[in-house]
C-alpha cells in the first residue's frame, strides 16, 4: 500500500508543544525546516501490526459512550502551519477495530485561535458527554474549554460545538502561569460541585490546580491546588481517579470512601515519563495526600519504565474497569520518521488496579486483545541451562503475543546488591548488568526481535540480587543490540519488581509487533515499552527466544506464544 500523505507540523512538535508568544519551549522541539515537506511515502518496514497507530500525532482523551469507544488525538490536516492542528477522532467498539472520523476540534474561536490541545472527556449525569481542553488563545494565553456533541443521537458523536458564549471556562489567574496552564482532567462530582485539575507549575515546583464548579461552566479555583511537589518541573495531562482497595474492578472518577485509594498520575515534562502516587484523597480539605511510600517526582513510581507518555485513564462502565491509554514516541530521527511518513504509536489499552499490598498498580492488556490471537505454540516443563536458548518455532515472531512463567529451581545463588547502587533508577543498573554478563540468577527471558544469527535482539529478562534483608528483581528491556543502524535511541530500560519469590516464579508477557516491544513482569507489576527498528530481524527473519545467561538453571515452567492477525481497520 503506497499511501502518499502530507506530513505533519504536528509530527514533529510534540503533541503538547508549546508556542508562547513566537518562543517554543526547550523540551517541545520545532523543525522549521521540515515543517512544509510534502508528500512523504508511509513507509511500511516498521509500521506496528496491532498497535493503535494513528495517521497522524497524539492527543489523549478516551471515553466510552452508549457502547462506543471514542480516541481523541490531535494532528495536522494541512501539514503547513502551526495553527491548524486539530483533534483526529477514531471511534471502536472493541479497542481493537478502530474508524477514523473527521476531525471534531480545531482553532477557530479566539479562545483557541492558536491551538486546540489535549483535553479529557466527562460523562454528564444524564449520560451526556462533555469534553474540557486547553485552548491557546488569541493573546497566547493557555485557557480552559469545554466541547458538547452537536447531536446526541449521533452513535459516533461526531460533530462537536464549542459554544462561543461560555468559553473559555478557565483563563489563567494572576497566580497562574499562562504558559504553563494545560490539560484538563476528567472532572469527579463530590459535595454537589464538579472539580478538575489543570497541570501547571511555579518556578520548578510541579501543581495540579483545583477548580471547582455547580454547572461545569462556571469555574472557580480552589485556595489550594489539589496537589503539588518541588522541583518536578511542569505536570502535564494530570489524571486522578479512585482505585478500589481490593479486586480488578474499576470505579466511576467520581467515586470516594474508605474503600479506595486514589491515583495521581502526572506527565513530567522534563523527564518526559508517566509518574504516579498511590494516595489518600482528604474530601475535607479538598487535598490529595501520596502515602509515605509512593513518592513524588522521578524517584517514584512510573506506569512503564519505557517510552510511554501522556497517558490518561478512563472508566469503562460496560466492562466494570480503568483503561490506561498511553502514547509511546519513537526511538529513531526525526529524518527517519520523515522517510517513514508516521510517528508515534499508541500502547495497548491496559486494564489498571491496585496491587493488593496497596502501594502499586497493577496493569495487564486489556482482554479484547486476545481477539487477534492466531496460530500458536507452547512450551512446557524445559530446562534453560548456562548459556542456553530455546527458540519459540513456528510463529510470527515480528509480530506476536508471548506469555512465560519461569521457576527458578534454587536461589541460593543469587548476586548481592552492591549497597552503592541505586534503588530507583534501574536502568543505570541494567545498562552496568546487562544481557550477557554472567549473573547468579539470571540473566534471564525473552529475546525479541532477533536475527538468526543475533547480529540483532531485544532482550527482555529478570535479573535477581539480594540484599541481607530481601530479594530484588530487575526486569530489562534493553535495545542496546536491537539495531545494527547506527544513530537511534538504544535505552536499557529497567525497573524493579516487587515480588516475594517465594513461589520460585516470575512470569513475563512480552507484546512484540515489528517496532515495539511492550512488555509486562511479574503479572503486571512493571512495564516496559521499548522502540527498536531492526535492520536483519523483519517480518519472517525475525526469531523469538527464550534464554538464560546465570550461572543457575532456570525452567521453562509454561511459554505460550500466539501469531498476533492484524485488526480488520485500523486508524
Ligand atoms: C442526529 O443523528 C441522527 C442519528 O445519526 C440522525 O438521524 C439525525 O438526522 C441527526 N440530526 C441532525 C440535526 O443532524
Ligand atoms: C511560565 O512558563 C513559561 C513556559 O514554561 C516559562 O518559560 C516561564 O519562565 C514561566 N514564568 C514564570 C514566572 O515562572
Ligand atoms: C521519546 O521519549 C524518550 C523518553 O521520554 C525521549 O528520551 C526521547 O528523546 C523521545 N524521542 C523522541 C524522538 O522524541
Ligand atoms: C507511613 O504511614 C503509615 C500509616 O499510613 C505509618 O504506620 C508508618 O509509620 C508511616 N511510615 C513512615 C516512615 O512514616
Ligand atoms: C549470553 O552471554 C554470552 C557470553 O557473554 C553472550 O555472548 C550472549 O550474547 C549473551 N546472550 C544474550 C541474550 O545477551
Amino acid at each position: 500500500m503506497a499511501v502518499t500523505k502530507l506530513l505533519s507540523l504536528a509530527l514533529f512538535i510534540t503533541f503538547l508543544g508549546v508556542v508562547n508568544n513566537g518562543r517554543v519551549e526547550a523540551s517541545h522541539s520545532v523543525y522549521p525546516q521540515l515543517q512544509s515537506l510534502t508528500a512523504v511515502n508511509v513507509l511500511q518496514l516498521h509500521r506496528t501490526g496491532f498497535h493503535f497507530q494513528p495517521r497522524k500525532n497524539w492527543i489523549n482523551a478516551p471515553m466510552y459512550f452508549n457502547g462506543i469507544y471514542h480516541f481523541f488525538y490531535q494532528y495536522n490536516p494541512k501539514g503547513a502551519v502551526w495553527g491548524n492542528v486539530v483533534w483526529g477522532h477514531s471511534v471502536s467498539k472493541d479497542m481493537v477495530n478502530w474508524e477514523a472520523l473527521e476531525p471534531p476540534i480545531y482553532p477557530s474561536h479566539r479562545f483557541d485561535k492558536n491551538a486546540a490541545w489535549s483535553g479529557s472527556a466527562t460523562i454528564l449525569p444524564n449520560n451526556k458527554p462533555i469534553i474540557l481542553y486547553t485552548g491557546v488563545d488569541q493573546n497566547n494565553r493557555q485557557v480552559q474549554n469545554y466541547a458538547v456533541p452537536a447531536n446526541f443521537s449521533d452513535p459516533y458523536l461526531r460533530r462537536w460545538i464549542k459554544p462561543a458564549r461560555l468559553n473559555p471556562v478557565v483563563e489563567p489567574d494572576q497566580g497562574v502561569n499562562a504558559s504553563a496552564f494545560r490539560d484538563p482532567s476528567t472532572a469527579w462530582w463530590l459535595n454537589r460541585h464538579w472539580r478538575m485539575v489543570v497541570g501547571s507549575k511555579r518556578n520548578h515546583r510541579g501543581i495540579a490546580y483545583l477548580y471547582r464548579s455547580r454547572d461545569f461552566f462556571h469555574w472557580v479555583k480552589a485556595k489550594h491546588p489539589l496537589h503539588s511537589a518541588p522541583h518536578t518541573g511542569m505536570w502535564e495531562c494530570p489524571d486522578f481517579y479512585p482505585v478500589l482497595l481490593s479486586g480488578k474492578q474499576g470505579l466511576d472518577t467520581s467515586v470516594v470512601g474508605k474503600h479506595v485509594k486514589h491515583v495521581l498520575k502526572v506527565s513530567l515534562d522534563v523527564t518526559r515519563y508517566d509518574y504516579y502516587t498511590v494516595g489518600t484523597y482528604l474530601t475535607d480539605k479538598d487535598r490529595y495526600l501520596p502515602d509515605n511510600t509512593s513518592a513524588d517526582g522521578w524517584v517514584g513510581l512510573r506506569y512503564d519504565y519505557g517510552n510511554f507518555y501522556a497517558s490518561k485513564t478512563f472508566f469503562d462502565p460496560a466492562k466494570k474497569r480503568r483503561v490506561l491509554w498511553g502514547w509511546v514516541n519513537e526511538s529513531d530521527s526525526t529524518s527517519d520518521d520523515v522517510k517513514k511518513g508516521w510517528a508515534g504509536i499508541q500502547a495497548i489499552p491496559r486494564t489498571v488496579w491496585l496491587y493488593p499490598n496497596q502501594r502499586q498498580l497493577m496493569q495487564w492488556p486489556i482482554q479484547e486483545l486476545e481477539s487477534l490471537r492466531g496460530k500458536k505454540v507452547k512450551i512446557s516443563h524445559r530446562k534453560l541451562m548456562t548459556g542456553q536458548r530455546i527458540e519459540v518455532k513456528g510463529i510470527s515472531a515480528a509480530q506476536v503475543d508471548v506469555d512465560v512463567t519461569f521457576f527458578i529451581p534454587s536461589l541460593d545463588k543469587v548476586e548481592p546488591f552492591n549497597p552503592s547502587w541505586s534503588l530507583t533508577d534501574a536502568q543505570l543498573l541494567c545498562a552496568k548488568k546487562g544481557s550477557k554478563i554472567q549473573g547468579g540468577v539470571g540473566p534471564f527471558g525473552l529475546l525479541a526481535l532477533a536475527s538468526e544469527n543475533l547480529e540483532e535482539y531485544t532482550p527482555v529478562f529478570f535479573r535477581i540480587f539480594k540484599t541481607s534483608i530481601k530479594h530484588i528483581v530487575m526486569l530489562c528491556s534493553d535495545a542496546r543490540s536491537s539495531s545494527l543502524e547506527d544513530g537511534l535511541y538504544k535505552p536499557s530500560f529497567a525497573g524493579f519488581v516487587n515480588v516475594d519469590l517465594a513461589d520460585k516464579k516470575l512470569s513475563l508477557r512480552s507484546l512484540i509487533d515489528h517496532s515495539v516491544v511492550e512488555s509486562f513482569g511479574g503479572g503486571g507489576k512493571t512495564c516496559i515499552t521499548s522502540r527498536v527498528y531492526p535492520t536483519l530481524a523483519l517480518l519472517e527473519n525475525a526469531h523469538l527466544h527464550a534464554f538464560n545467561n546465570g550461572s543457575q538453571t532456570i525452567v521453562v515452567e509454561n511459554l505460550d506464544a500466539w501469531s498476533m492477525k492484524k485488526p480488520v481497520t485500523m486508524n
